[in-house]
């Protein structure tokens, strides 16, 4: 299987001029035309902004910095894990001072190649074997001619080796959402290369995960031999998050954001954590929701409405990569969460009953119970699902109890959106 985007090759449609597309027709002059978004590149979540812009995290840049400081003189880098709930800027700190990094290196004649590797996107081994191998080839030092199919990780790691004996002395890869690997064993390939004598150069990892339980389900081998330095961030609290988002303004033309909204959004999003992602997500779609009823200015249902917004998406984010069978599954939980009055959880067998009523109601194939309870069990790995284990009560064994994380209503309408899921509702 490619991971290579595909190309609309066979699109037939054509137009005189496709800048006549009707569907596309973009009129500068159109009177009722809102101008909301002066910037709005600065509110899309994979920017790395620049410093001035990063508020309330100088002591982890500076503790990060120290642990890749040694490659600036040619010297190995130690490998860094950052730990830390979403939105807490792990992602941004790790890409700003990689760069960092890799500039002052440069000016000191060292050459540091950097890859950022989103590992929810490439979840196998081969695929981060791949993706990193590629983007290292693609700067130019090297002439290798990499394919993007037909081989296997062995063969990337051999390509790879290659490209960093012969063109850096360091590199850095960074690996986000670490935990959506499906095998730490590359973990283990990037840490050995060195003592293994496969690799001459340099090499730190800066693995990110938002799971703290990540670690402990490290294998041992990979933890010894990455012997990682450990850095945890913490939450924003709702100053941070104002000071955050005030920085972001001016994504926006002059008074088309009020005063009110900034707090407002930095409040919304420092309701369950302090999640910066969430309230620059919630700003950027409330600007959406305001240029798309033709008004320029940003008001505080527009914040609310993005709020309801958000939380889908992050729900749909979460269910990323799960089948049906799963959606059917949460759809049975929310609708018995719903049906009750109480904030206990559900037994196994309790949503597997509901789960068959589901499935057979739109004719979907019907899983066993054990099944549906290693899906339940991988939900609360992920985070959607709580499992709890109950004390067993007189004449019972203990057994498991599910709940949902989120708000039936988030969880209902994110779900819902499944095509095979809409006859439900
Ligand atoms: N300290 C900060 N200063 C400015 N922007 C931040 C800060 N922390 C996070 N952000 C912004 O919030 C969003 C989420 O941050 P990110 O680094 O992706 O979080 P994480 O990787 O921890 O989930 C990004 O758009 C990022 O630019
Ligand atoms: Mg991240």
């Amino acid at each position: 299987m490619s991971d290579e985007p595909s190309q609309l090759s066979d699109f037939n449609e054509r137009f005189e001029d496709p800048a006549e597309d009707p569907l596309f027709v973009f009129d500068e002059d159109d009177p009722n035309r809102a101008d909301v978004f002066a910037r709005k590149e600065l509110l899309k979540v994979g920017h790395v902004p620049e410093s001035a812009r990063i508020v309330g995290r100088d002591d982890e840049i500076e503790a990060i910095a120290a642990e890749l400081r040694p490659l600036v003189r040619g010297d190995p880098p130690n490998n860094v894990m950052i730990y830390g709930k979403t939105g807490t800027g792990k992602s941004l700190v790790a890409r700003h001072v990689t760069e960092r990094a890799r500039r002052a290196a440069e000016s000191n004649g060292v050459s540091v190649g950097t890859v950022y590797v989103d590992c929810a996107q490439y979840n196998t081994q081969t695929r981060v074997a791949r993706t990193v191998t590629r983007s290292l080839n693609e700067s130019g030092r090297t002439d290798l001619n990499i394919p993007r199919a037909g081989i296997g990780s062995g063969e990337y790691y051999d390509y790879l080796w290659e490209i960093l004996n012969t063109a850096y002395e360091s590199v850095v890869i960074i690996l986000d959402e670490v935990d959506r690997l499906n095998d730490d064993d590359i973990l283990m390939q990037l840490s050995r290369a060195r003592e293994s004598g496969k690799a001459d150069c340099h090499l730190g990892v800066i693995a990110v995960s938002n799971k703290i339980e990540y670690r402990d389900q490290l294998n041992e081998r990979v933890k010894s031999s990455l012997r990682e330095e450990e850095f945890v961030f913490q939450p924003y609290d709702a100053n941070q998050l104002r000071d955050i988002m005030k920085h972001r303004r001016d994504a926006f033309y002059d008074g088309v954001v009020s005063d009110d909204v900034i707090p407002l959004t930095a409040a919304l999003a420092a309701q369950e954590h302090g999640d910066a992602r969430k309230a620059i997500e919630i700003l950027r779609h409330a600007g959406e929701l305001a240029e798309r009823s033709n008004t320029d200015v940003v008001t505080e249902e527009h914040v609310r409405d993005a709020q309801e917004w958000a939380e889908i998406d992050r729900f749909e984010e979460l269910l990323r990569g799960s089948t049906t069978q799963v959606k059917f599954i949460l759809y049975s939980l929310a609708l018995l969460t719903d049906e009750s009055s109480s904030d206990d959880g559900f037994s196994t067998s309790k949503i597997y009953e509901r789960y068959q009523e589901t499935t057979q109601k739109v004719e979907a194939k019907v899983l066993s119970e054990h099944r549906v309870y290693e899906l339940l069990k991988e939900q609360a790995f992920l985070g959607v699902v709580e499992s709890t284990r109950t004390g067993g009560g007189r004449g019972e064994g203990s057994y498991l109890e599910h709940r949902l994380v989120q708000d039936t209503g988030i969880v209902l309408k994110s779900v819902l959106r499944d095509s095979r899921l809409k006859d439900l509702a």
